[in-house]
């Protein structure tokens, strides 16, 4: 079986598998790391997004043979230490989770969109955020928490100060 290589939340990983494997199946599976959800396994949902060298992805619809050098950031992999990445904390603060299953994947979602545009509107954030099904229907607090976390996060901050100077 060929052997695949790559990070995930930083740590270097080995796993000899089949290629055409989904990258869901391994981190669940292989490398314990269930904060992942499989929700519709079709590439519909996105409860079981990562990031991929910093884009979000359909872990359920990408083999592993993908992810061959790259840099996978799961759920697991947002928080330092004991302080959340400040997207959970606002996806807290809002309450914008009820059985949780849509969580992991829209908040690495909303943390690669902060990456990129650290105050989305309205729009951005629905563009951003397309494709990720809520069945509990929290979308008028996801949307909140997005914007609280925008306020917080690390890149507005840093826009934040480089217009005061
Ligand atoms: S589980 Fe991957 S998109 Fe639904
Ligand atoms: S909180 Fe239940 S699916 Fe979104």
């Amino acid at each position: 079986m060929p052997t695949f290589r790559f990070t995930v939340n930083g740590q270097a990983r080995t796993v000899d598998t089949e290629p055409d494997r989904p990258l869901l199946e391994v981190l669940r599976e292989d490398l314990q790391l269930t904060g992942t959800k499989y929700g519709c396994g079709e590439g519909q949902c996105r409860a079981c997004t990562v990031l991929l060298d910093g884009r979000p992805i359909a872990s359920c619809v990408t083999p592993i043979r993908t992810a061959q050098g790259g840099k996978i950031v799961t759920i697991e992999g947002l928080a330092s230490g004991a302080a959340l990445h400040p997207v959970q904390q606002a996806f807290i603060d809002e309450g914008a989770m009820q059985c949780g299953y849509c969580t992991a994947g829209m908040v690495l979602r909303t943390a690669a969109l902060l990456e990129q545009r650290p105050k989305p509107t309205d729009a951005e954030i629905l563009e951003a955020l397309d494709g990720s099904l809520c069945r509990c229907c929290g979308y008028p607090r996801i949307l909140a928490a997005v914007h609280r976390a925008a306020v917080q996060s690390p890149a507005a901050r840093k826009e934040a100060s480089s217009a005061t100077k």
